[in-house]
């Protein structure tokens, strides 16, 4: 029996990694290993509504990820499309926004006008956030957010004293969500290759060797029971809320 959960994370973001070496020891091809974290995805967003995670971000596709042989990063292009029609009843029914982060202009025409259209669609939403991290990278988001800043700064419109942390945190891809609290990678791997370097400067980090599409909820759940085992303290002796 699962024992009662001691804190729920309100943001949780993933870096879904491993399909490659899950389809390796099956002897697929890579494709096989995306197609199956796909399922993962599904069954993720599922078990952060049953927990009542407000916000999940995933890390889908970095900034780094366009390096990759071409059929790969075209079959993952259009991975994304069929998710996006086949999820997006899903995101009427129980009513979950969705957002994107990253480099959208980066997509082809077909991602970038579904998204754009299931994003706008589920704009009103309020039960929770689906945050899809598409051509990101952390580095590039703190540098457009600064680079951005300064046109403020030259157009006279802003003075460098106003330019603080929360300022900086405006100009993010999505200023309003929150933090993550708990931050998951699948597949061994100790390392946040570029992912939300900014926001995670308090997450809770859990590292499991579980490859990306054996990842499910039963996986999740172990972790949101870690979590709930972690004393946060922000910098202080004692346990803490938040900064
Ligand atoms: C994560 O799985 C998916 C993406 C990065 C798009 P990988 O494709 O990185 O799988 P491994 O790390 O090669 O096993
Ligand atoms: C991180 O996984 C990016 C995503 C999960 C989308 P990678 O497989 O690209 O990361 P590295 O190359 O092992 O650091
Ligand atoms: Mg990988």
């Amino acid at each position: 029996m699962s024992e009662p959960l001691a804190s729920i994370p309100r943001h949780v973001a993933i870096i879904m990694d491993g399909n490659g070496r899950w389809a390796q020891q099956r002897g697929l091809p890579r494709s096989q290993g995306h197609e199956a974290g796909a399922d993962s995805v599904r069954a993720v967003i599922r078990a952060c509504r049953q927990a009542g995670v407000k916000y999940l971000t995933l890390y889908a596709f970095s900034v780094e990820n366009w390096s990759r042989p071409r059929d790969e990063v075209s079959g993952l292009m259009s991975l994304l499309v069929r998710f996006l029609q086949r999820e997006e009843a899903v995101l009427h029914e129980k009513k979950i926004r969705l957002r994107i982060i990253g480099r959208l202009e980066d997509l082809p025409p077909e991602a970038r006008e579904g998204l754009a259209r299931a994003m706008e669609a589920t704009a009103s939403y309020d039960e929770g956030q689906l945050i899809l991290a598409l051509s990101y990278g952390g580095r590039t988001e703190i540098a457009t957010a600064a680079r951005r800043i300064a046109e403020e700064v030259q157009a006279g419109n802003l003075q460098p004293a106003q330019v603080d942390e929360a300022l900086l945190a405006r100009y993010l891809y999505a200023p309003d969500v929150p933090d993550p609290d708990l931050l998951i990678r699948t597949s061994g791997e100790i390392r946040i290759s570029n992912f939300l370097l900014w926001q995670t400067s308090y997450a809770e980090f859990y590292f499991t060797p579980v490859l990306w599409p054996d990842f499910r909820e039963e996986q999740f759940n172990e972790a949101l029971r870690e979590y709930g085992r972690r004393r946060r303290r922000y910098g202080d002796v004692k346990e803490r809320e938040a900064l």
